[in-house]
């Protein structure tokens, strides 16, 4: 699939401006805070409605302007559809697909997009949190449904922390309206378990294979999700991996297992007033041989694991549905990586259908990626302009 036009309005530094984008390679060259990366994160948004640089929609709308507009064509198969998304503070955003009125998530996983950027050093490095954005959102592309699920885990797990907190120190606190609570959160909770141990197992192999290219002779990088829920609970010493459920495990046994985890801590998550179980307490366990990657890896053997996670997504995604394979946006990347890894990028990159690539100067991007079968473009970035080299500016 690729995206063949965007078209932004008062997002970020863009009053307005279109860009028409081609097979291939294109790369975004401009100076330091000409808005480069602006542009890719607006591709990003269009098939995610969430940035890969903000976690609130706040700081995409251009500065002192009432709502920001990111619209884009993309060409799927056969099919050509047009995406539109309205931010407007303080209110639910507006979609449109096709011309006619949709909601939000009726757009994610229509583009499917995969971003390599400096920030991504964070799923190697950072809390938990982030390595859950980055399952999730892979779960949302393999199965856009999945959305749903997750907006209605974090409502319900928000009322249930609430309850929680509502029961400290009230003896005589009805606990049946918070087992209604625990069964919701239950459900929702195994939906999502499953998804990411289903996205996780078939991420592995590729992830790996990644590994191998990008850092050959460093060892291997395995990956597996982690959760403290175990299936067996009642059998399975604490220390005991054999509990951990895996893809085929039955949602259902995953729900139960979260059920009675939850009965079982129910008066430690009134005195703390948190849930302590479920999805959010979960995290994806990377490893480079034996050792935690966090904690453990070098700068360069994190880079390469967090390039192997975008590198393993984009092959992942590429196998699976029609037309899936997404457009691979790299932001900034060649200038981090030296020359081995970038050699090793640049490979895979020249099988891809349509690449986005910013850099701040044109030599940072391999040469091999010039003679991509599917055609080199260069865009001139100013600020609010987008120009083809050599062209007129694009207003
Ligand atoms: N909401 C906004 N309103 C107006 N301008 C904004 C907004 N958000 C960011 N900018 C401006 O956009 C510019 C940053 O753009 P961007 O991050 O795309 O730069 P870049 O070309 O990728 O730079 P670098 O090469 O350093 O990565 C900054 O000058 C910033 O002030
Ligand atoms: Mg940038």
């Amino acid at each position: 699939m690729r995206i063949t036009h965007l078209q932004l309005t008062d997002f970020r530094s863009y009053e307005a401006v279109q860009v028409e984008l081609g097979p291939g390679v294109t790369t975004l060259v401009g100076r330091n805070g000409h808005g480069k990366t602006n542009v890719v994160e607006a591709v990003r948004y269009l098939s995610t409605l969430s940035s890969h640089r903000v976690a609130t929609d706040a700081p995409m709308l251009r500065s002192g302007a009432a709502r920001a507009i990111v619209s884009g064509r993309v060409q799927r198969g056969e099919r050509a559809l047009t995406l539109e998304v309205t931010m407007v503070p303080g209110k639910a955003n507006q979609a449109r697909l096709n011309r006619g009125n949709a909601k939000p998530r009726d757009l994610t996983g229509i583009l499917r997009t995969v971003v390599f950027a400096p920030e991504d050093l964070a799923l190697v490095k950072g809390d938990p949190g982030t390595r859950r954005t980055f399952m999730d959102e892979l779960c949302v592309a393999l199965q856009p449904p999945l959305t749903g699920d997750l907006t209605d885990y974090d409502r319900v797990l928000r009322q249930r922390s609430s309850l929680l907190k509502s029961a400290r120190g009230k003896p005589r606190f009805d606990h049946s309206t918070l087992d209604i609570w625990d069964e919701k959160l239950a459900d929702l909770g195994a939906r999502i378990v499953h998804a990411r141990l289903a996205a996780i197992e078939s991420l592995a192999p590729h992830v790996e294979r990644a590994y191998a290219d990008v850092a050959p002779g460093e060892g291997t990088c395995s990956i597996a999700y982690s959760t403290a829920v175990k299936v067996a609970a009642d059998q399975a010493e604490p220390s005991n991996e054999a509990g951990a459920p895996t893809s085929a495990t039955p949602t259902s046994d995953i729900g139960a297992a979260l059920l009675a985890t939850m009965t079982e801590r129910r008066s430690q998550e009134i005195e703390r007033g948190v849930c302590l179980v479920g999805p959010h307490r979960d995290d994806l366990d990377i490893r480079i041989g034996d050792l935690p990657a966090k904690g453990y890896a070098s700068h360069g053997e994190s880079w390469s694991c967090a390039l192997s996670l975008r590198l393993g997504s984009f092959a992942l995604l590429s196998d699976d549905g029609d037309d899936g394979e997404p457009v691979l946006i790299l932001d900034d990347v060649f200038a981090e990586l030296d020359t081995g890894r970038r050699a090793a990028l640049a490979g895979r990159v020249a099988r891809a259908g349509q690449v986005l690539i910013t850099a701040a100067v044109p030599e940072d991007v391999p040469d091999q990626l010039r003679e991509h079968p599917g055609g080199h473009r260069l865009l001139l970035v100013t600020p609010g302009h987008i120009a083809e080299a050599n062209d007129k500016v694009t207003e």
